[in-house]
């Protein structure tokens, strides 16, 4: 008889940007972000005794190219799924928001198929220790960030000396000695283009093997980590929006100057940027810009700050918003 494991899984916004990877899927940087709650996948696999076939359905369709990406990260991972060839897979999944639009898909996508798999493995009896943390490892050798979904709130991707049992392998949470005043802390995501990014992002962390300007980039983000985790304690937001907003152009500007260069922000990205630095300096309210790997712009702001904020997004002609704010991670739906 089959049987059916359901997670939903959200996506997430870095904060400091993860950007170039050696190895298995290793970050060339540590990492920080901010797990979503709203941006999210709905993933099932149904499973029963087989030979290891697998069947994806995106959106009730079978999607065939997402179907031979999930086949080669399932056989790739044998080692930790072993049960892999001795049973078939049904994988449904569907997203709350447009994927490849620059909101991480891949991030909420892999985590809840992990997510998923791991639990088909502890109901095999297998033996695992720490059931998020091989979630978490899985999710990252899908798509690196998917690695940080898994966690609530605040979470670190990288070995760092500054915390305490990081690691390249899979990420933490980092939520003991977090400000209240990030309790619930909005990202609203305004959708200047729903369509596929010109490059992906695997193409743009390859990108930075040859990027001249990558000892900096990294040296800068690892001095933009150790400012962040005080601003994260303090809750000195002139800090945190000063960090936050260079990173996201950082990593744009990395992609600028890489070779070949390429540029994913729009017009309308830069109109919407430059009205929040006005917004921000006009009322002091402390909101900021960060942005993905694509043109879509994410607005950080206070959650007390809601309705000013809306005044702002309204402003913004002809675009859609996805309000989301700080999350759980993972969780399962049934089993
Ligand atoms: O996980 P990937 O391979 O989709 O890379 C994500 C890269 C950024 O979204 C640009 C930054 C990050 O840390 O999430």
């Amino acid at each position: 008889m089959a049987k059916i494991h359901t997670y939903e899984s959200p996506s997430n916004i870095a904060l400091i940007k993860y950007w170039g990877k050696h190895g298995t899927q290793l970050p060339n940087n540590p990492s920080v972000s901010f797990t979503l709650s709203n941006s999210k996948s709905i993933t099932s696999v149904e499973y029963e005794k087989g030979t290891g076939k697998i069947e994806f359905y995106f959106n009730e369709t079978r999607n065939e190219q997402f179907e031979s990406r999930i086949k080669k990260f399932i056989s790739q991972n044998k080692q930790t799924l072993p049960f892999i060839n001795n049973y078939n897979f049904i994988i449904k999944s569907k997203n709350t928001f447009p994927h490849s639009a620059g909101i991480a898909s891949s991030a909420s996508a892999f985590s809840a198929l992990s997510a998923c798999l791991i639990s088909i493995k502890q109901e095999l009896n297998y033996n695992i220790d720490d059931v998020k943390q091989e979630i978490s490892y899985l999710s990252r050798l899908g798509s690196g960030s998917a690695c940080r979904s898994v966690y609530e709130n605040v979470v670190l991707w990288g070995k760092t000396d500054l915390i305490n049992n990081s690691s390249n392998e899979f990420a933490i949470p980092i939520n003991d000695n977090i400000h209240e005043i990030f309790n619930n802390y909005h990202d609203d995501i305004i959708i200047v283009e729903d369509s596929e990014k010109s490059v992906s992002s695997s193409a743009g962390h390859s990108l930075m093997d040859t990027n001249p300007f990558k000892e900096e980039k990294y040296k800068q983000s690892n001095i933009n980590l150790e400012q962040l985790l005080i601003s994260l304690k303090t809750g000195d937001l002139d800090s945190f929006i000063k960090i936050v907003e260079n990173e996201a152009l950082s990593l744009h500007s990395m992609m600028m100057l890489s070779e070949p260069s390429y540029i994913l922000m729009k017009p309308k990205t830069l109109e919407i940027i430059a009205a929040i630095r006005d917004f921000r300096k006009q009322t002091k309210i402390p909101v900021c810009f960060t942005l993905d790997a694509g043109p879509n712009v994410h607005i950080l702001y206070p959650k007390k700050y809601y309705s000013e904020t809306q005044d702002l997004i309204n402003s913004f002609n002809k675009v859609s918003v996805i309000t989301d704010f700080l999350g759980l991670g993972v969780n399962q739906i049934t089993k």
